[in-house]
């Protein structure tokens, strides 16, 4: 019973070693310490619960950073391009975004649209350093020089001389690993300030662990109240892999979530601003996708207002493993 006990607080309390090795130290000590004040105990229990609660995002403005474990700044909200249409439609998306006042955008050279993308960030305003940019290579390209080679073609459409983050975007099987020697020699070249993968649930990215030498910097999964996977994000912030969320909407679906609506009318918000500032307060980076103006402007539009904890948990508890998007653990292309 004791011994049961002792486990599993050791369990609870490795995750904040490995993050905060201040706090993990003083809770390690503390059952050899005969500390009887129960203020004591009650103040290291409530920071062990808390630490999966509260967001290690210090949240501020659509400029806000989270620190990637290299110390590189990726903005905690940006803006997505999957099924934008190349020329005018994803020239106007940027456009928008950039206008006002997003500073990252999420392309992928599967989208077919890095030139838009390129266009857009070369005409703006804003200076290319002022912005996170970040592109995929795609499955068939996956393998040492092959990687290489889409790294360029990315980059040239992109009309840029280097990357803020470059992701595998899928794990494919028998190549992945190949894939990320490459990024990582890109990234020792310095022509990408960060590396990560997409779609890496936890068995693949303790696979690809075995023989890389940097540990991915982000994984972009999916992610939204109906698929919360709290394992895979809990392992991801125990090796400071920044999780990122790919369509935070559902795709749309959100929109029709009873208790979405609810909580949307309780906090004066849209369902998709609701949605989107649930990803900052679970510590995941997000990167909802629109065409309309309005809509940039107002999925954007989530710092003046706080979900209270327990509503945290309860769009959390939506969780049912549901996903808008192909299975990792299952794909064929
Ligand atoms: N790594 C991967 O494998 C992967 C996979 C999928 C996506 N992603 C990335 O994640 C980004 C976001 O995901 P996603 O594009 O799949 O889906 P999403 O952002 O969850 O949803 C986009 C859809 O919601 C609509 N929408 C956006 N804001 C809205 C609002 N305020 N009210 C009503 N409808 C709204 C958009 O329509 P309109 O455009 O007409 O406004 C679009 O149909 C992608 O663009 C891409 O960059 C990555």
């Amino acid at each position: 019973m004791i011994s049961s006990f002792f486990t599993s607080f050791y369990k609870k309390i490795l995750p904040i070693y490995q993050q905060s090795p201040e706090e993990g130290m003083y809770f390690c000590v503390l059952p050899f310490t005969g500390e009887r004040k129960p203020e004591v105990w009650c103040y290291c229990i409530g920071l062990i619960f808390n630490h999966h609660k509260t967001s290690q995002m210090n949240i501020t403005d659509l400029k806000g950073t989270v620190s990637l474990a290299n110390g590189v700044q990726m903005p905690y909200f940006g803006l997505g391009v999957f099924k934008t249409k190349d020329g005018q439609e994803v020239i106007d998306s940027v456009t928008y975004a950039l206008d006002a006042g997003y500073r990252h955008i999420d392309t992928a050279a599967i989208y077919g649209n890095e030139e838009g993308v390129g266009i857009a960030i070369e005409k703006n305003a804003t200076d290319r350093k002022d912005i996170f940019l970040t592109t995929k290579v795609w499955n068939a390209d996956q393998g040492y020089d092959s990687t290489l080679k889409a790294f360029d073609s990315s980059l040239a459409k992109l009309k840029t001389d280097y990357l803020d983050l470059y992701l595998v975007h899928w794990p494919v099987k028998g190549k992945y690993k190949e894939t990320w020697r490459a990024l990582e020699q890109l990234y020792a070249d310095g022509r990408v300030k960060a590396i990560g993968v997409s779609n890496f649930l936890q068995h693949q990215l303790e696979d690809l662990f075995q023989t890389a030498k940097v540990i991915p910097m982000v994984d972009q999964l999916e992610f939204h109240p109906y698929l919360v996977q709290q394992p895979l994000l809990d392992f991801c912030q125990q090796h400071k892999i920044q999780y990122e969320a790919w369509s935070p909407l559902m795709q749309g679906k959100a929109f029709e979530v009873p208790l979405l609506k609810e909580l949307a009318a309780k906090y004066k918000v849209s369902v998709a601003q609701l949605v989107l500032r649930w990803d900052l307060q679970k510590g995941v980076v997000t990167i909802p996708k629109s065409i309309r103006r309005e809509r940039v402007i107002s999925n954007a539009d989530i710092f003046h207002f706080n979900i209270s904890e327990e509503d945290v948990q309860r769009i959390s508890a939506l969780d049912r493993g549901e996903r808008v998007g192909p299975d990792p653990a299952n794909f064929n292309f």
